[in-house]
């Protein structure tokens, strides 16, 4: 027999079927790997000009946005699953090929799509992106994933809880390891009380509108949503919670500015602000940081409501230009500047309450933002903080004797949040400020679980809000 006899027939060239929505999947996740493109920016546009070209149904881009969202939030599990899978070390697998291969585990372990399906959607993806020998390694990896569930894979790649609690926690809930510690350090406690916060940061956040008082009501916006679409807040008297799925742009007074989607913890911060205990001159409010204007847009309201004018600065243009389109409309007289809080333009001791929620690493909303854990580098720390002290100085500045100043993030990381203010108000660095604390606790009225005080953190898991800090300070020279 010659090597032309004994060759096995070709099979037929099959071309391999693009998924449309598997497709769209992977050029978001490249987008959010190649150009450093945050998930909940890059899929909207993808899913819009899908359903356009009518390739998508509702049920399409709910899987895009699950295959998206769930892959990168559970990429540091699917990557360690992966690499037991294979016999090189992770960073030569090519990332194209590591994010099929995350999807299709994710796939396999994270949804209830059958296995075979998982595998053999996910190999066609491969011959479609990455070409026939690459779909072959994927098919070869997804079938070794495929031979066990979740469960027995973390027992099998997550170090013991004993021998190293937080390298244990990182794997299971996919979280960087340092980000596990930041957030442990500032929660406290035992186990359960992290795993819990950890869990609950891979869980998609409920959609949660804001009736800005004096323009909307509550009742308005139940009444539009129907009782299956729509549920009071939990904390918030401003809150409504839609029904998961719902569409925040089909009721009339969010189309208006009148409502606006926001979370409980951002609506807690502005109102604690609004109503902390002042006496004398209350008509000068500044949001200080105050783009995109979500806090400022509350703010102005409850101002309109006590006869009270709001200043709303924003250091970038851009940013800017959304606070003035947040305010729009709004019944009471407000300003919005371009102005560097650092340096500020106004006069000290011109205002009488103050919002400065300062530029901070984001640790407490990563539901929201399901890259951002993976893009955070402990390094970002040291940037924000000379940038939050500065800010938090010029507001106990900017603010009159007797005057209140609310210190805000959305990180609950020790060194973003009371370690900042506790250096202000000693003076590391500078003059200690003339300032006391109010305890802001009171003024979360029905909010259990805020901790021993005088500042607030709210957790995910405990109050199913992003992670918000507030310090309220008042000034006394
Ligand atoms: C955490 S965000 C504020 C969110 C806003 N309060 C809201 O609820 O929509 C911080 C904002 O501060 C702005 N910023 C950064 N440095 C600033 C500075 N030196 N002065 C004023 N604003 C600044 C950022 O551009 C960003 O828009």
């Amino acid at each position: 027999m010659n090597d032309q006899q004994r060759r096995r027939p070709a099979k037929p060239h099959r071309r391999p079927k693009k998924d449309p929505v598997r497709f769209l999947a992977f050029e978001a996740l490249r987008a959010v790997d190649e150009r450093d493109a945050y998930a909940n920016l890059v899929l909207p546009p993808l899913l819009k000009k899908a359903r356009a070209a009518g390739d998508f149904d509702n049920r399409d881009a709910a899987l895009a946005t699950e295959l998206v969202y769930g892959t990168l939030r559970r990429q540091g599990t699917y990557d360690a699953i992966v690499a037991a899978c294979i016999d090189r070390p992770l960073r030569e697998v090519d990332p194209p090929v590591l994010d099929v291969l995350d999807m299709g585990v994710h796939q396999l372990l994270g949804t209830r799509i059958p296995t075979h399906a998982a595998v053999s959607a996910s190999v066609e993806l491969a011959r479609v992106v990455l070409g026939e020998g690459r779909a072959k390694f994927v098919n070869a990896v997804l079938r070794k994933v495929a031979a066990d569930d979740l469960d027995g894979w973390l027992e099998r790649v997550a170090p013991p809880y004993d021998e190293d609690p937080e390298d244990h926690l990182a794997v299971v809930h996919s979280h960087p390891r340092w980000v596990v510690s930041a957030l442990w350090d500032a929660l406290g406690g035992g186990r359960a009380g992290i795993e819990n916060l950890l869990e609950a940061d891979n869980e998609r956040p409920e959609v949660t509108l804001v009736a800005r008082p004096g323009r909307s009501t509550t009742e308005e916006l139940l009444t539009a949503l129907g009782e299956e679409n729509g549920l009071p807040g939990r904390w918030s008297p401003y809150a409504v919670r839609m029904a998961e799925g719902g569409e925040p742009g089909v009721l009339e007074a969010v189309r208006e500015g009148r409502a606006g989607v926001q979370d409980e913890g951002s609506q807690l911060v502005a109102a604690a602000l609004a109503h902390a205990p002042l006496e004398g001159r209350d008509s000068r409010w500044l949001d200080g940081c105050a783009g995109p204007g979500g806090k400022a847009a509350l703010l102005a309201a409850l101002a309109a409501g006590r006869g009270a004018a709001l200043l709303a600065a924003e250091k970038q243009p851009h940013r800017a230009r959304l606070v003035e389109r947040a305010l729009a409309g709004n019944p009471g007289p407000y300003q919005v500047v371009t102005a560097d809080g650092t340096r500020p333009p106004w006069r000290p001791g011109t205002f009488d309450r103050i919002l400065m929620d300062v530029p901070c690493s984001g640790l407490g909303a990563l539901r929201r933002r399901p890259e951002a854990r993976w893009r955070r580098r402990p390094e970002d720390l040291e940037g924000f903080a000379p940038l939050q002290r500065g800010l938090l100085r010029e507001a106990l500045a900017a603010v009159r004797v007797g005057g209140v100043v609310g210190y805000a993030t959305c990180s609950p990381h020790l060194a973003e949040t009371r370690v900042v203010v506790e250096d202000v108000l000693r003076g590391r660095g500078g003059r200690p400020a003339e300032a006391e604390w109010i305890d802001a606790r009171p003024l979360m009225p029905g909010v259990p679980a805020l901790g021993d005080g005088p500042d607030v953190q709210l957790w995910p898991h405990l109050h199913g809000t992003d992670a918000m800090y507030l310090a309220l300070l008042r000034r006394t020279g």
